[in-house]
C-alpha cells in the first residue's frame, strides 16, 4: 500500500479533497500518466482528431441510446409505433432519435477517416500491432452494432435488410441453415429476432465495444502515438527522459481536440436539424413504412457504410469464381516457381491450392460472396504483417505508393456507391474489378510494399511552429 500523503492544514479545500481522493484512488497519477505527462508527437495533423471524435460519437450514441430505450418497445407489434411516438409525442424525442441515427453514420465517417490515417502513416506497424488489432475488433463490433440497431425501428428496410443478411449465413456449408435459424430465433425474421437484436444492441455489443476501446487506448498509451512522419519520438529524449519531439497531451492536444469537437458539433447539428435523412443515405425512405413480411421492397440496399462490403458480396457470381480460381492457380504457380522454400512447402502450397479450387468448384458462388464480404473486413486484421515497406509513413515511400493508395480509396468509394444501386451488368463488372483490386491490394502488399526507392527518413519530426 502506498504511504499516506499529508497536505498542510492551511491548504485550500480543493487541494485537501484531491489529496483525500489520491490517498484512496490514483486520480492525479492517472491524469498525469494519460494527460499532462503523456508526451504526444508535436507534429500531429488534421487526421489525428478522428480518434477523439470517435470517442465523442461513442458517448453521444450511448447517452442518446439510454433515452431512446426509455420509450422504445422491443415488440414486433409495437416497435414501429413506439419510434413514431418518440418522434412526435416524447418531448425532444425527435432530437434524441435524430442524434442517434445521425450518430451512427457519423461514427462510420470518423472511424473510416481514423483507419485511413492509420493506413497512410503506417500506424499499424511494430510496435502498434495490438492497437490496430483492437481497432479492427472495434470496427467489427461497430458493424454488428449498427446492423442490429437498424432492425429495431421495424420499418421495411429494417425487416428486409435483416432478412437478406441473415439468409446469407444459410449459404455456409453444413452449419449454415441452423446458424441462420439460431440468429433469427425463427424461420423468418420476426418478434424473436427483434428481441435478441435488441438485447445485443443495447447491452452485449456496447459492453464489448467499450472494453475494446479501453484496451485500444491502454495499448496506445503503452507504446505512444505514431505521427505523420512515422518516426519514433521515444528514440530521442532530453535529460529528464522526455521525448524531444513530444509535447504533453494536456493542455496542448486537449485544447486542439476541443476545437475539433466544436467544429464537428457544428456540422453534426447542421445535419441533425436540417438534413437528418441525408437524402435517404442516413435514414432510408422505405424505413418510414412499417415492416411487412408479405411485401418485399423492389430494391433492398444496406445503409451506406456497409455498401463497399455488400458490393463485394454481389460481385462474386459463378463467372467471377472462374476468375478467382485463375488467381489461386496463378498465385500457387508463382509461389512454387519464384518462391525460395523447401520442396515440402511447395508441395503443401500445391495441395492447398488443389483443395481450394475443388472447394470453389463444388460450393455455390453465394457462399464465396459471403466469404468475400467477411474477408473484406477480416483481411484488415493482417495488415501489420502484410506491409514490408522499409518506412512507415506514406511521406517517405516512393511517390507511386501515394497513387496506389489513392486508387485504393477511390476503389473503396466506387464499391460503396455501386452497393447502393440495383445490380446491372455494368455495375456488376465494375464491382468485380473493384473487389479484385481491393483484395489484390492487401494480398500482394508483401511484394509491392518493398518495391521502389523510399526517401530518407529524417531523425526528428518535421514541424513548423504556427
Ligand atoms: C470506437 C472507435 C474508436 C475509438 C473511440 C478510437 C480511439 C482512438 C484514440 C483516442 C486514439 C488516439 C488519437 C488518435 O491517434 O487519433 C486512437 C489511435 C489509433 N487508433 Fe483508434 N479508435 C477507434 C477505432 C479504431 C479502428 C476501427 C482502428 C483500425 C482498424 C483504429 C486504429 C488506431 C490506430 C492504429 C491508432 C494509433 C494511431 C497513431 O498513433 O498514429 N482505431 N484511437
Amino acid at each position: 500500500m502506498a504511504e499516506y500523503h499529508e497536505v498542510s492544514p492551511n491548504a485550500p479545500a480543493g487541494e485537501k479533497l484531491l489529496n483525500w481522493v489520491d490517498n484512496r484512488f490514483p486520480a492525479s497519477k492517472l491524469f498525469k500518466e494519460h494527460m499532462s505527462e503523456y508526451y504526444a508527437p508535436k507534429n500531429f495533423n488534421f487526421f489525428y482528431i478522428f480518434g477523439s471524435l470517435s470517442l465523442l460519437v461513442l458517448v453521444i450514441q450511448i447517452v442518446t441510446g439510454i433515452f431512446l430505450v426509455m420509450h422504445y418497445k422491443p415488440d414486433a407489434a409495437l416497435a414501429f409505433g413506439s419510434v413514431e411516438y418518440i418522434m412526435r409525442d416524447v418531448p425532444w424525442g425527435w432530437l434524441i432519435r435524430y442524434m442517434h441515427s445521425t450518430g451512427a453514420s457519423a461514427f462510420f465517417i470518423v472511424v473510416y477517416l481514423h483507419m485511413f490515417r492509420g493506413l497512410m502513416y503506417g500506424s499499424y506497424r511494430k510496435p502498434r500491432e495490438l492497437i490496430w488489432l483492437f481497432g479492427c475488433g472495434i470496427f467489427l463490433a461497430l458493424m454488428a452494432e449498427a446492423f442490429m440497431g437498424y432492425l429495431l425501428p421495424w420499418g421495411q428496410m429494417s425487416y428486409w435488410g435483416a432478412q437478406v443478411i441473415v439468409n446469407l449465413f444459410a449459404a455456409i456449408p453444413f452449419v449454415g441453415p441452423d446458424l441462420a435459424l439460431l440468429i433469427r430465433g425463427d424461420f423468418v425474421v420476426g418478434d424473436a429476432t427483434l428481441n435478441r437484436f435488441f438485447s445485443f444492441h443495447v447491452i452485449a455489443v456496447p459492453l464489448v465495444l467499450l472494453g475494446l476501446v479501453v484496451a485500444h487506448i491502454i495499448a496506445l498509451h503503452e507504446v505512444g502515438s505514431n505521427n505523420p512522419d512515422g518516426i519514433e519520438i521515444k528514440a530521442k529524449k532530453d535529460a529528464q527522459g522526455r521525448p524531444l519531439d513530444g509535447i504533453p497531451f494536456h493542455p496542448y492536444y486537449s485544447v486542439h481536440d476541443i476545437f475539433a469537437v466544436s467544429v464537428f458539433l457544428m456540422v453534426f447539428s447542421a445535419i441533425v436539424f436540417f438534413a437528418p435523412e441525408m437524402g435517404g443515405y442516413f435514414l432510408e425512405y422505405n424505413n418510414f413504412v412499417p415492416a411487412d413480411p408479405f411485401q418485399t421492397p423492389l430494391h433492398i440496399a444496406p445503409v451506406w457504410y456497409f455498401t463497399p462490403f455488400y458490393s463485394m458480396l454481389r460481385a462474386v457470381t459463378t463467372e467471377m469464381m472462374y476468375a478467382l480460381i485463375a488467381c489461386v492457380l496463378l498465385g500457387a504457380f508463382l509461389a512454387v516457381v519464384k518462391g525460395k522454400m523447401p520442396t515440402l512447402f511447395k508441395g503443401l502450397i500445391v495441395g492447398a491450392a488443389a483443395v481450394l479450387v475443388a472447394m470453389m468448384l463444388s460450393i455455390d458462388a453465394k457462399f464465396w460472396g459471403v466469404v468475400a464480404m467477411g474477408g473484406g473486413v477480416v483481411i484488415l486484421f493482417f495488415l501489420p504483417w502484410l506491409d514490408n515497406s522499409p518506412v512507415k509513413s506514406i511521406r517517405y515511400r516512393p511517390d507511386w505508393h501515394k497513387y496506389l493508395y489513392a486508387v485504393f480509396i477511390i476503389d473503396f468509394l466506387v464499391l460503396g456507391y455501386l452497393g447502393i444501386l440495383p445490380v446491372s451488368d455494368l455495375s456488376s463488372r465494375i464491382s468485380q474489378l473493384g473487389t479484385l483490386f481491393y483484395f489484390g491490394f492487401f494480398i500482394l502488399m508483401p511484394w509491392w510494399s518493398c518495391l521502389g526507392k523510399s526517401k530518407p527518413v529524417p531523425d526528428r519530426v518535421t514541424f513548423t511552429p504556427h
